[in-house]
């Protein structure tokens, strides 16, 4: 019998939020394992966190959430109480956000198909501010709102082609994203705006660039914004006169799992200096966007899972959860440390520790990081993945007809509530085609 008697989850060196030992046993009886449990006051405090690492910049600074990375109408009601913008990529992500307090008014709508019909869907809902990133798009969005017979403010996204480090990079090399500045074909960020300019039904709002996910060294947004600002110069010499009123300089913000990373401040402090320069430099003084997804949400949440098995093997010691990659992708895609804990924990093993999955896959191996604590880990004890809340819930997938667990989230009052009732085998079956078997 495991005693759930002693003290609190996250202790010196782990990461908030906090919960204690009892609280998880009681929602594990409750609601089985594995599960999510989010906490709502963690995603509020990461907004703050934000907002003040762009403090410094002299215009209007707005954070933006990028819904891909979680789209748990919970968190989303979170984040629309926050009056923050939403960076939304399909249109069914822009009905989670209507559907959960969200105003279309706050969305930036960047899109990778860019259809007209996708376009005219989402004009009529009401959005307004749209990026276009490929010539196509731009006659795309035109069509789309000349149909619905309003105004669109449009941004055009760069791909400013800098040098990236970070886990998932998206500018060079990657012309999937955005476009070149200035290039020979239509498709370059010069054309586009050329003909923007001049199309009516759409005005010209500003520039989005996204340079990847997880950036650990900050310069690549320095440099991509000194690339900017020449192009906004040079186009204008060219073009006339033009208004900056939004700069979207996407996502990207790291997060720690397990190792130490640039804060907002630290990302803020190297760059809004540049930024207040660039407002000078181009006189406009826009409205500042960072869009975020990992770092709002991924804090956020812990996966609990149970210990289920332990073997030796050599020398090593085996321990077995019943969660896996299916409920945690990136483990075995980006192989991300999780920090992961036993609760409650014990004596660090002596012998050498392997976490591993309930996947028949040899996969399902999670990597284990230095703040990890697996010490005390018996059969029938709770295991503990942090960080776990971007890009993991809304990838769950049925892989060895596991369904997908609940999501649980503590309020900021203080108590639990179910953010998403998890499936069951009937359900899961049923989605599966079993209930096409009669036809
Ligand atoms: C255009 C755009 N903006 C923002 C983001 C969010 O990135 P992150 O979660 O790293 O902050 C992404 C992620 O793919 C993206 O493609």
């Amino acid at each position: 019998m495991v005693d759930t008697r002693t003290q609190s989850v996250s202790r010196a060196g782990l990461a908030a939020p906090r919960f204690a030992d009892e609280d998880l046993y009681r929602l594990a009886e409750k609601h089985g394992t594995p599960y999510f449990l989010i906490d709502e006051a963690t995603l509020r405090k990461k907004v703050s966190e934000m907002e003040q690492g762009f403090s410094e910049y002299k215009g209007v600074f707005r954070v933006a959430y990028s819904v891909k990375a979680n789209f748990n109408p919970s968190v989303i009601r979170t984040f629309a109480s926050e009056g923050i913008l939403f960076d939304l990529t399909a249109a069914n992500e822009l009905v989670f956000v209507l559907k959960s307090g969200g105003s279309a008014e706050n969305v930036m709508y960047t899109s990778i198909t860019e259809t007209a019909e996708e376009y005219e869907k989402i004009v009529r809902m009401g959005v307004r501010k749209i990026v276009v990133a490929s010539y196509n798009g731009l006659l795309n969005l035109t069509e789309a709102a000349t149909k619905a017979g309003v105004v669109v403010k449009a941004m055009i996204r760069v791909n400013p082609e800098v040098h990236v480090h970070a886990e998932l990079r998206g500018s060079m090399g990657h012309g999937k994203f955005g476009l070149q500045f200035n290039g020979g074909s239509q498709d370059s960020a010069f054309y586009v705006l050329k003909k923007l300019l001049n199309t009516p039904g759409l005005e010209f709002e500003g520039f989005h660039f996204h340079l990847g996910s997880q950036i650990e060294d900050p310069a690549c947004y320095a440099d991509a914004i000194e690339k900017l600002e020449a192009f906004i110069l040079g186009a204008r010499r060219q073009l006339g006169p033009f208004t900056v009123n939004t700069l979207d300089i996407g996502g990207g913000l790291p997060v720690p799992y397990g190792k130490k990373v640039p804060t907002p401040k630290d990302l803020g402090g190297k760059i809004v200096e540049q930024l207040n320069s660039l407002v000078e430099s181009i006189g406009d003084r826009f409205t500042l966007v960072a869009e975020s997804g990992r770092f709002l949400s991924a804090e956020s949440t812990v996966l609990v899972s149970r210990v289920v098995n332990i073997k030796s093997f050599g020398e090593a010691k085996y321990i077995y959860v019943d969660a896996g990659y299916h409920v945690l992708i990136d483990s075995a895609l980006l192989r991300h440390e999780y920090p992961v804990e036993v609760v409650p924990g014990g004596k660090p093993s002596p012998q050498k520790v392997a976490l591993v999955g309930r996947l028949c896959d040899p996969l399902d191996v999670f990597p284990i990081s230095s703040r990890s604590k697996l010490g005390g880990a018996e059969v029938g004890k709770l295991v503990v993945f942090r960080e776990v809340g971007a890009y993991s819930l809304v990838m769950n997938m049925p892989f060895h007809s596991q369904p997908r667990p609940p999501v649980l989230m503590r309020t900021s009052q203080g108590g639990y509530a179910v953010a998403r009732k998890g499936q069951d085998a009937e359900k899961l079956f049923a989605d599966e085609g079993g209930d096409c078997l009669s036809n």
